[in-house]
């Protein structure tokens, strides 16, 4: 089923045709498109959400047009559209439903919406050949941090989640106090890499309660920059102060990891969303005696294949789901 995805929910623009093949094989990837807005919402520090909801609707069809021109397709080729309907921001969402709308319907192709994290979720299978539930996913984005038992496809229960910030918002926070520029995730764990070792000591992250907690981390990074006079000038402290971050936010994820497959019979994990592109959580959980599954870097960050995906897999089964044209919150438990 030649499907073509649209993810808008944040600041990537993201188109992608895909063929898909059935269950248990590997799909086709005909085109996969991304535009990135980060450079637009760099002098932020963060999205700013009516500046995406434009940047989406400027790159859509330059995006579209040539993933057609890629994929050697026309448009009546298409036979599904797989659109993120949430989570996500509700102008950016809006761009992508209303754009996938205008083709569905000049074309009469149906539209399948896709709920992001379930793209998330999935993006695994694009890679790996008979990828079969059940599995434990750990969701690390930066909008979302949560533990998610995949019974089947369609079937979730959220076995841990965040009470604050997301473990990307950790990252990007952190960086943020360290003078890198947002998202900063990927560049404070590259500072983190050039030492071994670190004279700083950061609290473990509220062990003891249900789920993940990152808020108290800001202030514990805040106080020892303060009490180390002209931090900014000292490059060592820096890589140091990023080191004991890292690794402050790696042991609260794989500590929970832990404690949910202590409970669980099932034995198999899939790390997934942008922070799973982080090498030293892909190192701390491979060494979990359970088998472990990390999507490539590309598909681990926001991107269109893993919708189109999902989309094809919930059209093909006849799945419907409880997504509205534009829903900025649902859990994938309430899906
Ligand atoms: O899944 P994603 O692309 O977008 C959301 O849906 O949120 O995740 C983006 C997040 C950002 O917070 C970014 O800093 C973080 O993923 N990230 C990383 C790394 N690469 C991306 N965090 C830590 N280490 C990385 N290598
Ligand atoms: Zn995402």
């Amino acid at each position: 089923m030649i499907t073509l995805g649209i993810e808008t929910s944040c600041d990537e623009t993201a188109v992608s045709i895909l063929d898909y093949k059935g269950e248990v094989a590997k799909p086709v990837i005909l085109s996969e498109l991304i535009s990135s807005q980060i450079k637009l919402h760099q002098e932020y520090g963060g999205v700013v959400p009516e500046l995406a909801a434009r940047e989406h609707l400027k790159s859509l069809p330059l995006l579209f047009n040539e993933a057609l021109k890629e994929a050697k397709l026309n448009i009546s080729d298409v036979e599904n559209i797989a659109v993120t309907a949430g989570p996500g921001l509700k102008g950016c969402l809006l761009m992508g439903y209303h754009f996938a709308e205008g083709i569905s319907v000049a074309n009469k192709i149906p539209i399948t919406k896709v709920h992001h994290i379930e793209g998330h979720v999935f993006a695994i299978a694009l890679e790996e050949q008979n990828f079969n539930e059940p599995f434990i996913a750990l969701v690390v984005s930066g909008g979302h941090t949560e533990i998610i038992l995949v019974e089947s496809f369609g079937n979730y229960k959220v076995l841990a989640r965040t009470i604050d910030d997301a473990a990307g918002e950790a990252f990007d926070k952190s960086a943020n106090l360290l003078g890198i520029p947002y998202p900063g995730g990927a560049e404070l764990s590259k500072l983190a890499s050039k030492v071994n070792a670190s004279d700083f000591t950061l609290p473990k992250v509220m062990r003891g309660q249900e789920g993940f907690s990152f808020s108290g981390l800001k202030t514990a990074i805040s106080l020892l920059i303060k009490k180390n006079k002209d931090f900014d000038k000292k490059v060592d402290l820096k890589r140091e102060l990023a080191f004991t971050i890292e690794n402050a936010i790696v042991d609260n994820l794989v500590y929970k990891l832990e404690q949910a497959l202590a409970k669980s019979s099932v034995k198999k994990i899939v790390v997934c969303g942008g922070v799973a592109a982080n090498s030293k959580l892909r190192n701390a959980v491979s060494k979990l005696k359970v088998q472990s599954f990390f999507p490539k870097p590309l598909y681990c960050t926001d991107n269109a294949s893993m919708i189109a995906y999902v989309g094809a897999r919930r059209r093909a089964k006849n799945l419907d789901s409880s997504l509205k044209e534009v829903t900025p919150r649902l859990s994938l438990e309430d899906l």
